[in-house]
């Protein structure tokens, strides 16, 4: 079986958890979107790991994974990250590790770009500042540098030389920044692309033979639904589609050959970076729940924004993704909470919202109407089966499960791999 997840809020979700628990059943795990503004984190024993761009599944034993065309791949993030594994003993070698020939590549000068834009911007986007948003621009707008072409010494030279000639002209004039030198980037880049060129294949290709041939894939999504660029607050978002949708063109791999769609929530809701937030704590609750569920940016350290959980997005993502079934996480963050709000619709101007508004004003003063659930005030970091759970937790779980119309079938309650409970 074939099986995607993705993240149905903001990101964050524990995707990176989750995957770590589906990836022991599948050959192949794929991230086909994003670059390395993601932040993946997996638990095992004491050992904490956190992946950018490399699948989580790296960590098992005898699996493949698939770095797929619709990434953007910083390769000094990416040599970092393997070196890393590496001195944690885990193997990493083109055996278990591939990276597309198409995937674009993040270059200095996107990385920069992205920090002087948001410094200009009054409405910032609060970026992970790695450079995402700039090598997408470029790869739409035709003159990105591609995996492939770090292997080949001319057309780096030539694209390069082209982009340098109308970026350096940008840079000193718009930003007052200094040009960047042609033979500083080049000899770089040239030896990353001797560095990469073992993992390097056309995965498409790979991924449908190994399909053809009954292996198992799993597709890692990255960031959430509501970062995505058509379908999420727009213009604060990613620069990728995060939806399901993404993985057909990110992947090479047809929507026939998905048999299920996956997504995580957190049992409340979190943000980081800029942009609207209708369920955000506006208490001291901030505090404690960024505290109980350590809520700091996997990849920038910056503090997430909390509050409760959100039925008018989710619901409009399990529309958008066709999610079958959904994963719960972070239910044990919300232990010790008298009392639990679950938002089920907007009202601005005295009209009510039960769909996602699309509308930026809207959204931006939506005043959300809650309903109220109490807490279950016990832990429940030790259980492993539903009917174990409080009466009380049973219940947000369910009331959920019928806002939603989809069945939770996993609910993590900590950070560890055998912290889940599966029904
Ligand atoms: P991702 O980007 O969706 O993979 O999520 P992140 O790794 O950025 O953030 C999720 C955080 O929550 C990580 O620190 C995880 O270790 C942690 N986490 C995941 N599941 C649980 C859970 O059930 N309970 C608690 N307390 N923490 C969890
Ligand atoms: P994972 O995969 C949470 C957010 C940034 C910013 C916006 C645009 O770990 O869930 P970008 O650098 O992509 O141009 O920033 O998107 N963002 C994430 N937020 N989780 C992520 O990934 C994110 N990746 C990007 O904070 O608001
Ligand atoms: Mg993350």
């Amino acid at each position: 079986m074939n099986i995607v997840v993705v993240g149905a809020q903001w990101g964050d979700e524990g995707k990176g958890k989750l995957i770590d628990i589906l990836s022991q059943d599948v050959d192949i795990t794929v991230r086909y979107q994003g670059g390395n503004n993601a932040g993946h984190t997996v638990v095992v024993g004491d050992k904490e790991y956190i992946f950018h761009l490399i699948p989580s599944a790296i960590l098992h034993k005898g699996k493949t994974c698939v770095i797929a065309n619709g990434v953007v791949i910083d390769p000094k993030a990416f040599l970092g990250e393997v070196e890393d594994l590496k001195q944690r003993k885990i193997p990493v070698s083109a055996k278990n590790l591939k990276i597309a020939a198409n995937a674009h590549v993040v270059m200095p000068y996107h990385r920069i770009l992205d920090v002087l834009r948001e410094s200009k911007r009054r409405n910032k986007i609060g970026t992970t500042g790695r450079g995402i948003g700039p090598c997408y621009a470029d790869k739409v707008n035709r003159c990105g540098v591609r995996v492939i072409d770090l292997l080949n010494p001319n057309i780096l030279k030539a694209k390069l030389e082209d982009n340098l000639r109308e970026k350096n002209e940008i840079f000193e004039k718009v930003y007052q920044h200094p040009p960047f030198l042609f033979d500083d980037i080049y000899g770089e880049y040239i030896s990353y692309g001797k560095k990469l060129k073992e993992y390097v294949c056309d995965t498409a290709l790979f991924l449908n033979d190994a399909i053809a041939k009954k292996k198992t894939v799993l597709f890692e999504g990255a960031q959430g639904t509501f970062l995505d660029i058509d379908f999420g607050t727009y213009p604060f978002v990613t620069s990728s589609n995060s939806i399901v949708g993404g993985l057909c063109s990110g992947s090479g791999v047809a929507p026939t050959k998905i048999h299920k769609v996956i997504a995580a929530v957190k049992a409340y809701t979190t943000r980081v970076g800029e942009g609207p937030f209708p369920t955000e704590y506006a208490t001291s609750l901030d505090e404690e729940i960024r505290a109980k569920g350590k809520e700091y940016g996997a990849t920038t350290g910056r503090p997430r924004r909390c509050g409760w959980f959100d039925s008018v997005l989710v619901r409009y993502a399990v529309i958008i993704n066709g999610i079958d079934e959904l994963a719960m996480m972070k239910l044990d963050v919300l232990d010790d909470l008298k009392e639990i709000k679950i938002c089920v619709g907007y009202r601005y101007k005295s009209k009510l919202y039960k769909d996602f508004p699309l509308d930026f004003e809207t959204l931006n003063n939506a005043q959300p109407v809650y309903e109220d659930l109490p807490g279950w005030q016990q832990p429940t970091n030790g259980i492993r089966q539903f009917k174990k759970l409080p009466v009380n937790a049973r219940r947000y779980v369910q009331r959920l499960e019928q806002i939603l119309g989809v069945r939770i079938k996993y609910i993590s309650v900590g950070t560890k791999r055998d912290e889940i409970i599966i029904r």
